[in-house]
């Protein structure tokens, strides 16, 4: 900004440079939340009148309101959101508005709006994720018939349900959840005080500025609490890793939606055409979800990296924090809504997951887990099961095709009830553990998920663990 100790103006490059009006205009209201807390702070010190209070507290209303309907407008000149919002309160409050920034330093008032902003799209966030972690639950429910095999090396390994398999998910999606609440207990600290770097020099109460704010807590180090952005790390974080796991869903999706699959068929609401091609239909929703999951990394280890070695105190490196914190913000919300509904309109075809069950020899466990079962050794078992498969790629046929005289010449405790014990049916039923993928224990997990997602409905600051 400019003052009255300059007696030239800035170069227009530089003034580009340096002004920030451009993105975090998006503070507006943080930022007027702040100094609307801070007048009242000023005038329990005695510093303005009842009077100056109240033209100011109307004033930033009206500027609040001004912005909204267009009728006031920001200038790049007044480089930030904070001078901004003083300039634009001389309009509409008068003489009063030089007492605004009475004691305080823009320095604790960026740190607030975004401790501000943060605390509450991440709560936000958090919240949206019970719909999708519902809408999981409920694809799951629909779904609950089919099975597809379970893929390790993405090599067929065993069958389960697919409703397994998208639950899987929502445990991806409610860890997310946890992790957005975290990340908004970070930054739900109050830094106001702080001062441009030592502290407030008029005795201002942080704890009634504090409570005003809704913090839950003060910041501690005047120094500290101007140049920390742990809680935006902390909020890039959890959007990262958040992304991580659409990515994940989306590479499946991509996947089972593929020709080679054709597990699922995307509804047309979620998919795209082909400008060329007359019969794609692309699963860009999911690429995009994919493609992005880069850019919001990107944006964690950017600021990580602004924060690396950066001396004590404010520096306006510090101003690269909002860009990519904003474009996080924006990239987890677009998500969302559209894998919530890409999963909630998913088509499955049960068929075709079915026959992906055959020729893949998953019943090959089954054998070995049968022959264990009689009193043999799992080694040996295993074996065993290993000779069966040989065989069976030797004539081309699958396990079940074999006959009881090819297994009893393979060894002779091998029995009739063989053909029973290595049905899909009895691969997931014999999954009977809390987390494995028998039908029992799926619906049990569908009920908790449905419970927790209802839960948070009503208690949305309640993590799902300890
Ligand atoms: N626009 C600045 C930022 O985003 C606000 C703080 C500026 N403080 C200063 N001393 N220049 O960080």
């Amino acid at each position: 900004m400019r003052t009255a100790r300059f007696t030239s103006p800035m170069d227009a490059s530089f003034r580009s440079l340096n002004a920030s009006i451009g993105f975090d205009r998006r503070l507006l209201h943080e930022d007027i939340d702040g100094s609307r807390a801070w007048v009242e702070a000023l005038e329990r010190r005695g510093l303005v009148s009842a009077e100056e209070a109240r033209a100011m507290a109307d004033g930033l209303e009206a500027v609040r309101a001004g912005v909204a309907e267009g009728r006031l407008e920001f200038s790049e000149e007044l480089e930030d959101i904070h001078m901004n919002v003083e300039a634009l309160l001389a309009e509409t409050a008068g003489r009063a508005a030089a007492k605004l920034h009475t004691g305080r330093s823009r320095n604790e008032q960026v740190a607030t709006d975004l401790r501000l902003y943060l605390r509450s799209r991440a709560r936000a966030i958090a919240a949206d994720l019970v719909g999708l972690i519902d809408a999981l639950a409920g694809a799951a429910e629909a779904h609950f018939e089919v099975v597809v095999p379970a893929y390790t090396h993405l090599q067929r390994a065993q069958p389960v349900l697919f409703a397994h398999h998208l639950l899987a998910y929502a445990e991806m999606f409610l860890r997310d959840r946890d992790r957005f609440l975290w990340a908004a207990d970070q930054a739900d600290v109050s830094p106001l005080g702080a001062g441009a770097c030592a502290g407030n020099q008029f005795g201002l109460d942080r704890e009634f500025l504090r409570d005003r704010l809704g913090f839950a807590d003060l910041t501690h180090n005047s120094l500290d609490a101007v140049s920390d952005r742990d809680f935006a790390c902390d909020f890039l974080h959890a959007a990262t890793l958040f992304m991580v796991h659409v990515s994940r869903l989306a590479e499946d999706v991509i996947f089972w939606s593929s020709s080679e699959f054709g597990f699922v068929e995307l509804d047309e609401s979620v998919a795209s055409g082909s400008s060329m091609l007359p019969q794609k239909k692309n699963p860009d929703a999911c690429e995009l979800g994919r493609g992005k999951t880069g850019r919001v990394l990107g944006h964690m280890v950017g600021l990580v990296t602004t924060l690396k070695g950066l001396p004590l105190s404010y520096n306006k490196d510090l101003q690269e924090d909002k860009e990519g914190v904003f474009d996080a913000v924006d990239t987890v919300n677009g998500l969302i809504p559209v894998f919530a509904r890409l999963i909630s309109t998913l088509r499955v075809d049960r068929r075709r997951a079915a026959a992906a069950l055959e020729g893949g020899f998953l019943e090959a466990i089954g054998v070995a887990d049968y022959l264990t079962r009689k009193g043999i050794p799992f080694r040996r078992a295993h074996a065993l099961a290993g000779e069966a498969v040989r065989l069976a790629v030797e004539r081309n046929v699958t396990l079940a095709e074999l006959t009881i005289d090819d297994y009893r010449r393979i060894d002779a405790v091998f029995d009739d009830d063989l053909y029973a014990a290595i049905s899909v049916n009895a691969a997931l039923e014999s999954k009977d553990v809390v987390g494995g993928t028998a039908p029992g224990r799926v619906a049990s997990e569908i009920e908790r998920l449905r419970a927790l997602a209802a839960r948070f409905g009503r208690e949305p600051r309640e993590a799902s663990r300890g």
